[in-house]
């Protein structure tokens, strides 16, 4: 392998930057070229491709977004789409692609790689943390460092005030970051997709916090939690089934995709970003590096698609403790 292309697709996430700056340089390091694929998927098939050598990609470590710009492609999903991306690498002798991105942009380099037999990599890059075969995607530390400071500021209003305050962040359909920013922001209960307390339960347990003496709380609420219909349904239940709390709504909405990516993910973009070009230069396609028992490991991009990840169980019951 001479040439290696690189792409982000799919949401953006703390630490892109970083992981393209990785490949980049591990590109040069062995001597092989890279190119930069603008818009994802899309500038794939539109041949908007840029080489990047060690000295384009200085002073982005530290910035939060993608450089490369990202998309969600409709027309990656055509058999059409994809041929064309296929002419447009060949044209340009490349002969690898290292893909950050989430689950769909797995896909769709597993699709790739079946119909034209074209080495791909992937580098879990999103804040859900959703992906098999790493116990930490990137962006997910930065962005629950960002929520907490979010329900940090939050909880000085809501203890002015003595008001209970609803807080929804992201994760799509599952509850790492709420797990993990509730616990280390404090929150008085957390509400996953993976786990139904009900609002009866709910409205209990906020109560029983009432009586040993709390006067304000914080409910951390995963945008996949089916709990209510949405946070404001959940708002009204609450407001008519409790007494003596002015309730609040707060949705943290895409402020928690932004940001510097933190020193954690900085370390792992890089770390992941030399294990991608060095697996595929090695001869090895279809698979995602990640981070498991603190080392860098290859997960077939099959199994990272499909595997589910698991609630730390411990984390669960931390959050039933801390909440007493
Ligand atoms: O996958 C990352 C994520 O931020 C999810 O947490 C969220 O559900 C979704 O993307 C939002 O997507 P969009 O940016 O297209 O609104």
């Amino acid at each position: 392998i001479k040439k290696l292309a690189v792409l982000t697709s799919g949401g953006d996430s703390p630490g892109m930057n970083a992981a393209i700056r990785a490949v980049v340089r591990t590109c040069a390091y062995h001597n092989i070229e890279c190119v930069g694929v603008y818009r994802g998927y899309e500038g794939l098939i539109e041949g908007d491709f840029e080489p990047l050598t060690a000295r384009s990609v200085k002073g982005i470590i530290n910035k939060g977004g993608t450089f490369l710009k990202s998309a969600r492609s409709k027309t990656f999903r055509t058999k059409e789409g994809r041929e064309k991306a296929y002419q447009n690498l060949k044209k340009e002798n490349i002969e690898g692609l290292v893909v950050i991105g989430g689950d769909g942009s797995f896909t769709g380099a597993l699709v790739f790689n079946t119909e034209f037999n074209f080495p791909v990599m992937g580098i879990p890059g999103t804040i859900d943390n959703d992906i098999y075969g790493t116990t930490h995607t990137l962006g997910f530390d930065t962005a629950l460092n960002t929520v907490v400071d979010a329900i940090d500021k939050i909880r000085d209003t809501a203890s002015s005030h003595n008001r209970l305050f609803f807080v929804e962040v992201m994760g799509r359909d599952v509850g790492h970051i709420a797990l993990n920013a509730g616990i280390a922001g404090g929150a008085e209960e957390i509400l996953i997709p993976e786990e139904d307390l009900g609002l009866d339960r709910l409205v209990e347990s906020l109560n029983r916090s009432k009586t040993t003496g709390k006067t304000s709380s914080i409910v951390i609420v995963a945008e996949g939690d089916k709990i209510g219909k949405n946070i404001f349904e959940l708002k009204d239940y609450v407001d008519q089934n409790m007494e003596g709390y002015d309730v609040r709504v707060s949705v943290l909405g895409h402020m928690q995709r932004g940001g510097a990516p933190s020193c954690f993910d900085r370390v792992l973009a890089s770390r992941m970003g030399v294990k991608a070009v060095e697996s595929i230069l090695e001869g090895e396609t279809n698979y995602m590096v990640g981070l498991m028992h603190g080392k860098m490991q290859l997960t077939p991009l099959e199994k990272a698609i499909k595997g589910k990840t698991k609630i730390n169980l411990e984390l669960l019951r931390v959050s039933d403790i801390m909440s007493t």
